[in-house]
């Protein structure tokens, strides 16, 4: 039962049962648009994963001035929202669609959100950052962007489903850890590389949080300097001393120390640190982008497009005219086309074939070949 003087105790009783159906059990950043009825305002794990990618996108079309139209200029994105469809018609002329770019994001986001319903994922403290458990959530969070990238080169369903859960883990680190707590401004610098060690990590005796019985506690965290992460239902238990990660859903909670220290959402009844939301989303936001550019640099521009759909799967086709008599001009096409395939080399406008086709004077056109990939890198 909610307490009386609970945020949502305004609402009748079927948006109580449609928010249970939607509110996962463990509740992380929450996940999609629809949780949003339970706290407006709160930032999900779906804007978060968007956004960055957007980010990240339009990094990749600054830096790759899209041939034969005129470079983006950043001026003219700051400080508005990104969307998908202005970015693309920037870079690939206007009306361009950017639908399948928009489904591949989708299918990240969803995969992310999925985290906290699959009934594989959603109690595993990992794969949460929960339970003080930060270096066996690194180690998995640096194993599913390892897979992403394997995955990429095989099966873009399967790398965007393992770039999703290593992005949830990684927005939740920022939620359910004291990062924000300890003071700090940008993301943590050793969680997307694990040859560098976690330092400063409380151990299991070490006490983190004093008892709160109310919804906020925001001095619940006992002068800590090292880094924790709450305690989330009954896998594991909470030691004493311990804290909850709080809210509504989580029974360590109501066991001393009670109260909690997740910042989930703007709501103080899912987040006892509901006053650092916007901070916890902002270093979320900062890792994610640090996740996509990583994530482009080890697969290369071309790889990184692929993945997201950025690329249109299209042909470029030469066609000569290899006549006899026009063999100046054929020197000066080949020319051309070398130049127009440069261009594009590497690039999201890289075409994923290349068309040849020959024809001369008394008629017939003979299709000559059908090149996959770049010409001349195989
Ligand atoms: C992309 O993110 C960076 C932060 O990493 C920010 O400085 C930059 O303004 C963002 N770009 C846009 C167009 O919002």
């Amino acid at each position: 039962m909610l307490p009386a003087d609970a945020p949502l105790s305004h609402l009748g009783p079927p948006a109580l049962l449609l928010l249970q159906l939607l509110l996962p059990p463990t509740t992380a950043f929450f996940p999609n648009i629809w949780s949003l009825l339970a706290a407006p305002g709160s930032i999900t794990h779906q804007d978060l994963t968007e956004e960055a990618a957007l980010n990240v996108t339009l990094q990749l079309f600054l830096e790759q001035p899209p041939p034969g139209r005129p470079p983006l200029r950043l001026e003219d994105f700051l400080g508005r929202t990104l969307l998908a469809d202005d970015l693309f018609a920037a870079y690939f002329g206007p009306g361009f669609p950017s639908r399948r770019f928009r489904a591949a994001l989708g299918e990240v986001s969803r995969a992310n959100a999925a985290q906290d319903f699959l009934p594989t994922s959603r109690n595993d403290p990992d794969l949460h950052f929960d339970a003080e458990r930060l270096g066996q959530g690194r180690t998995r969070l640096v194993g599913a962007l390892r897979e992403t990238v394997v995955a990429a080169a095989l099966d873009h369903t399967l790398a965007r489903q393992r770039l999703g859960a290593a992005l949830h883990a990684l927005q939740d680190f920022y939620s359910h850890s004291n990062w924000v707590e300890l003071g700090m401004q940008q993301p943590h610098p050793h969680l997307l590389w694990p040859r560098q060690e976690l330092r400063s990590l409380a151990q299991v005796d070490d006490p983190t949080c004093s008892d709160c019985e109310e919804l906020s506690c925001p001095g619940n965290l006992l002068g800590v300097t090292l880094l924790t992460s709450g305690y989330f239902g009954t896998h594991p238990s909470k030691p004493p001393g311990k804290c909850s990660h709080g809210g509504h859903f989580d029974q360590s909670s109501s066991q001393p120390p009670r109260g909690g220290i997740n910042k989930d959402s703007t709501s103080p009844g899912f987040s006892p640190h509901h006053m650092l939301h916007l901070q916890a989303a902002k270093l979320a936001l900062l890792a994610s982008i640090q996740a996509f550019s990583l994530l482009r640099n080890r697969l290369g521009d071309r790889g990184f497009s692929r993945l997201l759909d950025i690329t249109p799967a299209s042909s470029l086709s030469f066609v000569l005219d290899t006549t006899g008599s026009m063999g100046e001009e054929i020197n000066a096409a080949k020319i051309q086309a070398r130049h127009i395939v440069e261009q594009r080399r590497g690039s999201p406008m890289e075409p994923s074939h290349y068309v040849l086709v020959p024809f001369h004077d008394p008629g017939n056109c003979v299709l000559a070949g059908i090149v996959q990939g770049s010409p001349g890198q195989g």
